[in-house]
């Protein structure tokens, strides 16, 4: 399983909140980038600290590593980006009244909850088309769970919202036509010379190509970080089961932070009792999803010597 993991064109990396996903997400792509593939780390974090795993600053996007690049994706100022751009797109095709009201609409549907996340969404999109010309690999450090699994069924949302807009916008160039001269044919060529419908309808492709993205097991993968503890086992559960029913494939998990075997005293033997009851059930539960298993180690994992310890672990156990 592993090997096929550096086919895919995505890996997203997803787990509860500090079980290691953006240490996994850097260290898998140094490891692609090490075998030549053209990577972008993408993190979807509002809490950004991909930069600081390399102790590099990027601003926004910048170079990590050989055939390594890192982008930090801000979700306040893409969401107004985005507001942006849509009015930009839509101010040179349409009359002054109607730009009111569009960008009353824009303004609207962009400051309700959840908008932050479909302008992170479309970013995702665009990273997505630059995959071949200049990625071979994007690998997503995705915030906690929950999050993230909203992010991924966006597409459906956004497509809904959409389907609504083009579905009025054609009503209303109905309207238009009949009461204009009550030629049936000018209907058609109402709809047609729209441009707000067009780039309504090119927007709603965007998505779509996304959402038939996100569900090829050829290209795209879910990878879950966990710790051997009860709650990120639960919560990899919950997840597991919120992918299948969205059709999105999951390329394994990582059990991260192990405590080492050289648990002396009674209270460190206790826990190392309580992980490996969790091991075991990690394993009966999702056995044959298992990537890698990772020490937790003596420091914070913090600039390149130490991302470079878990690099050599991980290649290590994919390579097995
Ligand atoms: N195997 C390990 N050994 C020691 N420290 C580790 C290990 N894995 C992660 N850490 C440390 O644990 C902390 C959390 O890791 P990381 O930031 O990768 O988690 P995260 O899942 O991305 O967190 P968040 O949900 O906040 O984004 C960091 O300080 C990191 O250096
Ligand atoms: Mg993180």
């Amino acid at each position: 399983m592993a090997a096929s993991l550096w086919d895919k064109k995505a890996l997203f990396f997803g787990g509860k909140g500090g079980v290691g996903k953006t240490t996994c997400a850097a260290a898998f792509g140094l490891l692609a980038a090490q075998r030549g593939l053209k990577t972008l780390v993408v993190s979807t974090d509002p809490a950004h600290n991909l930069g600081d795993i390399f102790a590099v600053h990027i601003n926004e996007e910048g170079e990590l590593a050989p055939n390594l690049w890192g982008y930090e994706i801000d979700p306040a100022k893409e969401s107004s980006r985005y507001i942006a751009q849509i009015k930009e797109q839509l101010k040179n095709v349409v009359s002054p009244v109607i730009m009111e009201e569009i960008e009353r609409q824009v303004e609207a549907a962009y400051s309700a909850p959840g908008s932050e996340e479909a302008a992170v969404f479309d970013k995702f999109i665009d990273m997505l088309e630059r995959l071949d010309r200049e990625f071979d690999l994007l690998i997503f450090d995705t915030a906690p769970t929950g999050h993230t699994l909203r992010l991924l069924s966006l597409p459906e949302l956004l497509a809904a919202w959409i389907d609504r807009l083009i579905k009025q916008r054609e009503k209303a160039n109905r309207l238009l036509a009949m009461a204009a001269v009550g030629a049936p044919d000018l209907k058609d060529r109402a709809n047609r010379e729209d441009p707000v419908l067009s780039t309504l309808k090119r927007r709603q492709e965007r998505f779509g190509r996304a959402r038939d993205f996100l569900v090829d097991s050829q290209q795209a993968a879910f990878i879950f970080v966990l710790n051997a503890e009860k709650l990120p086992i639960l919560e990899t559960k919950k997840a597991l089961s919120v992918l299948k029913k969205n059709h999105i494939p999951v390329g394994g998990i990582i059990i991260n932070r192990l405590l080492p075997e050289t648990a002396a005293d009674a209270f460190w033997s206790q826990r190392k009792r309580r992980e490996a009851e969790c091991l075991a059930e990690i394993e009966r539960s999702f056995g044959d999803l298992i990537l890698a298993r990772l020490p937790l180690l003596p420091d914070d994992i913090y600039g390149r010597a130490a991302l470079d310890q878990v690099v050599a672990l991980l290649a290590r156990q994919l390579a097995a």
